[in-house]
């Protein structure tokens, strides 16, 4: 992969950060605890850390000393990963960030080499299957547990209903399984490959669900999400378009009123060595 490849933006992660934090499965956290090192400095790999969103949630729920070495492809992200720091450990103690451009289908296992735990959020989905095989192998190699949260499942719901919700969610999870230069992308298929590549390579994985409910308190982002789903699935089906203005503009005014919730499935899945 290049680091031409698709950008997300510092306003959507932004945006989603609250979401996101409310919606990871912090039992699972409960058990990475129990698989860190009794003592000393911890050191965690966040890949594809965007603006480090994932350490402002875990650092402080983990105890110890940690030092986050945060990757990502673009370096805009990562210069706000660098800056906006987690606030410290569950027990007081300090949390250090380096940030580290990186672009994790060509991760060199001997970085991983000092982790005691490796992240990563928002991201499987992105990758082909070839590109998840061997980030399962590199994290598997560096033989600690690998929290990856936030993959989406292709399960979306909107309420109220509205008919044309079908298509568009088919149409959506078809543009998330597009073809790019580097092959399929894995879209909602991302947790059952990983499963089954981390299953294969002798390693434990536990899941979880981390659904997003967005509700009249995340109007904001319930709006921008719509708009984004909307959009990629008339890229996808350029039939849609005819009826998605109407469709958005009535979808728009129901979140601004109050009326319109979304429930965004996820899953969180918790790697153990
Ligand atoms: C949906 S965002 C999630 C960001 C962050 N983990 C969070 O939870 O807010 C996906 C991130 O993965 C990064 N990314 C995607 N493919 C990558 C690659 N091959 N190498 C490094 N970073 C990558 C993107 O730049 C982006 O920051």
């Amino acid at each position: 992969m290049t680091v031409e490849g698709i950008r997300v933006s510092r306003r959507w992660l932004s945006l989603r950060e609250p979401a996101d934090a409310a919606a990871r499965a912090t039992e699972l956290v409960e058990e990475v605890t129990r698989y860190l090192p009794a003592t000393g400095r911890r050191v965690i790999h966040d890949l594809g850390c965007g603006t480090g969103a994932m350490g402002r949630w875990l650092a402080p729920l983990l105890p110890g000393p940690q030092h986050w070495v945060v990757h990502d492809r673009d370096p805009d992200l990562l210069e706000v990963a660098a800056a906006d720091l987690p606030a410290p450990a569950a027990d007081g103690a300090a949390v250090s960030v380096e940030a580290m451009q990186t672009d994790i289908t060509q991760l060199d296992p001997g970085k991983l080499a000092d982790a005691s735990l490796i992240t990563a959020s928002g991201l499987l989905d992105l990758l082909t299957e070839d590109e998840l095989a061997g980030l399962v192998t590199v994290c598997v190699g560096a033989g600690c547990p690998a929290l990856l949260t936030l993959t989406v499942v292709g399960r979306v719901y909107l309420t109220p209903a509205d008919p044309l919700d079908r298509r568009l969610g088919a149409a959506f999870d078809a543009h998330q399984r597009r073809m790019t230069d580097r092959g399929r992308l894995l879209g909602p298929d991302a947790v059952a490959v990983a499963r089954e590549e981390f299953s294969r390579l002798g390693a434990e994985v536990l899941g979880r669900p981390s659904p997003w409910r967005l509700g009249t308190s995340q109007a904001e982002l319930a709006a921008e999400w719509l708009t984004g789903w909307v959009s990629a699935a008339c890229e996808q089906e350029v039939e849609l378009t005819a009826e998605s203005d109407a469709y958005t503009r009535r979808r728009l005014a129901e979140a601004r009123a109050g009326r319109l919730t979304v429930t965004v499935e996820h899953a969180d899945l918790l790697v153990l060595p």
